[in-house]
């Protein structure tokens, strides 16, 4: 019997666990009231003869004592594990996020839009999809005139339902919907069938605008972009207006910067000429005034139209159009 106590002993002594389960079996296993090693050691106490019991007694109260102060340390053991067990650590740094960027053609877009509305221009939009009469008839191509075959266009179903080749469809959405005076900007996406290449996409984008009211004049549209072009290129922009022609503007012009990139010395990307062509412009046509129900002997107004990735490729001194609609992360980081 006492070697069997011994024997307990020294099985006890290695005996460890930080695991709370692990610990509770071990209780039992000894100290059970029911049925526990201990507990039936000092039940078989009784049955020992009386010369027996001290050194009995002695090797038991060694047991039981060695049992407790096991399940008193490895209380703690099992608690202090317990305290770290939720996986936090409150001196670690948070996860950083990767902070997005916005594409360089929202940027400028909004940047342009800024510009405008400091001086009362509101935004509006037209369309994608657009009929004949909006992208075409109201702004003064005639039927079969070859102005149309300048917009190589998409068709959707038959001949009057079309993605529209330009913003200016909004220009007669608004005059068809508003009365003047009327001062309004048109950001949007445009369609053209043409080959994808560095220099043209079948879609970009345009920024419209137009300007109806009593007595506006060439000089006004004038002032206008040229406080444009120096909100956007610098300053020191200079600017120039060369004669154009579009159906719904008389008289037409497009608009030349100084280059934003040699100042005007002359480099290749403004074909050593010092100008860059940035827009498209022109005092609103009566022809499209009247399409739109606008007195014209009472109103006149400009309008002028401008490609955002044309713009956004001069500010960024980017080559290649593409680029704009690859998603490629490297390129869009940089913005
Ligand atoms: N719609 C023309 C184009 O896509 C651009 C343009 C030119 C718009 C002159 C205008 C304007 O409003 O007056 O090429």
């Amino acid at each position: 019997m006492i070697d069997t106590i011994k024997q307990h002993i020294a099985e006890l002594t290695d005996f460890y666990t930080e695991s709370a389960e692990e610990l509770e079996v071990f209780r039992i296993k000894y100290m059970s009231k029911k049925n526990g090693i201990v507990t039936n050691l000092f039940n078989e106490f009784r049955n020992i003869p009386n010369d027996q019991k001290k050194e009995f007694g002695q090797i038991l109260n060694q047991l039981k004592a060695l049992v407790e102060t096991k399940l008193e340390t490895l209380k703690t053991k099992v608690e202090d594990k317990s305290a770290q067990k939720p996986d936090l650590d409150l001196s670690l740094e948070a996860y950083s996020r990767p902070l997005g960027t916005r594409h360089p053609l929202s940027i400028v877009r909004n940047q342009i839009i800024d510009i405008f509305a400091r001086i009362g221009f509101t935004i509006s939009e037209g369309p994608e999809i657009e009929d004949d009469w909006h992208n075409f008839s109201a702004l003064n191509f005639p039927e079969e005139h070859p102005a149309r075959d300048m917009q190589d266009t998409f068709f959707v179903s038959d001949k009057n339902v079309l993605l529209r080749t330009h913003t200016s469809n909004g220009q007669i959405r608004v005059m068809e919907t508003q009365k003047p005076p009327i001062r309004i900007i048109l950001p949007g996406r445009v369609f053209r069938n043409e080959a994808v290449s560095a220099r043209a996409h079948c879609i970009f984008h345009q920024i419209e605008g137009l300007y109806i009211d009593k007595n506006v004049s060439f000089a006004d549209l004038k002032q206008t972009l040229m406080y444009f072009a120096k909100e956007f290129f610098g300053e020191q922009t200079k600017i120039r207006l060369r004669p154009s022609f579009f159906p719904f503007t008389e008289p037409s012009a497009e608009m030349d910067v100084t280059c934003s990139i040699c100042q005007g010395k002359g480099c290749n990307v403004c074909k050593h000429s010092g100008w860059l062509e940035i827009l498209g412009c022109g005092m609103v046509d009566p022809n499209v005034l009247e399409n739109c129900k606008i007195d014209s002997k009472k109103y006149t107004g400009f309008a002028f139209g401008m490609g955002i990735e044309r713009i956004t490729m001069l500010k960024y001194g980017i080559n290649d159009l593409r680029l704009f609609f690859e998603n490629d992360l490297r390129f869009l980081k940089q913005f």
